[in-house]
């Protein structure tokens, strides 16, 4: 086997950036619609991504901001509405198709989601699986038979975020910012256009969430992908986004630039001061942090 065996093949890439980049847009969200019984979790979504884009989405909780990512990457499946990309409708993709548009949408969780048993390059290498089938993926996963190509691949990411010491420790050694930024790793060895990123702070002290933020940042603007990050730092959204999508039951509520997003434009639309906003978002996930109360007999 050659040396890129299983990488993407850059006439490929090529032929692909046009699609993604050309006039018809990386993603495109055309009344995207999901509902849970009578709840209507995103309602009629219209909205336009340009390729490299960094987009900071915003909301209180149950805003919709979760459903609109899972579906982005086909998680969660649309009660209506479409996706496009590059003339492409996402919507309607199957089988092999589908395989492939989740492998170009990486998404990173609030809960990084790594196999705590398993070492860090191991972690890393299982987002090449997004590059194989069946047997092969099978044969991996038991024998961690990655080629010496991809080995190389997931070391180079690790050392890129600092973290090529810790390739041989299990992940549960490792920091909450450190585990995310393992994460990242994963997600760019699926060699994605979009990295679709769920609260990926929410977890993390303000050191690691600086990190972690700053890492996000790097592979948008240095590998020029996409980035779409649910955010509850609405100084965060603005430090790092292009761009600031705000939801509200459902429904976009504001998009534009960091700095149109005032703190009397966040009071006019959420009815609660940016410090209510944060006090409210810091609440919940503590609450999520905490243990799970013990049963009383
Ligand atoms: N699997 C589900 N079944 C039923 N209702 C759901 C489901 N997932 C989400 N919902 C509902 O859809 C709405 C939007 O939820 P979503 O998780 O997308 O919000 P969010 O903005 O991500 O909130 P949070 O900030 O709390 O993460 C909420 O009313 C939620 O209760
Ligand atoms: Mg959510």
């Amino acid at each position: 086997m050659g040396l890129t065996a299983g990488l993407r093949p850059v006439a490929a890439l090529a032929q692909d950036d046009a699609a993604w980049t050309g006039a018809r847009g990386m993603l495109e969200l055309q009344g995207l619609t999901r509902r849970f019984g009578a709840t209507v979790a995103v309602d009629h979504v219209d909205l336009e991504v340009p390729a490299g884009q960094m987009v900071g989405i915003i909301g209180r909780s149950g805003a919709g901001k979760s459903t609109l990512l899972r579906m982005i990457n086909r998680l969660q499946e649309p009660s209506g509405g479409r996706i496009l990309s590059g003339g492409r409708d996402v919507t309607a993709l199957q089988g092999r198709a589908l395989r492939e548009w989740r492998r170009d949408c990486a998404m990173v969780f609030q809960q990084f989601n790594l196999v705590q048993r398993l070492d860090v390059l191991t972690n890393v290498l299982i987002g090449r699986l997004a590059w194989q089938r069946g047997w092969r993926a099978a044969m991996v996963l038991v024998g961690g038979r990655f080629t010496a190509e991809e080995r190389a691949m997931a070391l180079a990411a690790l050392d890129r975020f600092g973290l090529a010491e810790t390739a041989l420790q299990r992940a549960e050694t490792l920091s909450g910012g450190q585990q995310q930024r393992v994460a990242l790793c994963r997600a760019l060895l699926q060699q994605p256009r979009l990295v679709l990123a769920d609260e990926p702070i929410a977890s993390l002290d303000p050191r690691n969430a600086q990190l972690v933020m700053d890492a996000l940042r790097d592979v948008n603007q240095r590998d020029g992908l996409s980035v779409l990050v649910n955010l509850h730092h609405l100084d965060t959204a603005r430090e790092y986004c292009d761009r600031i999508v705000a939801m509200q039951a459902g429904k976009i509520v504001f998009d534009g630039t960091p700095a149109a997003l005032t703190a009397e434009r966040v009071r006019s639309i959420y009815g609660i001061t940016e410090q209510e906003f944060a006090a409210e978002a810091e609440a919940r996930r503590a609450a999520e942090r905490a243990p799970a109360p013990l049963a009383v007999a």
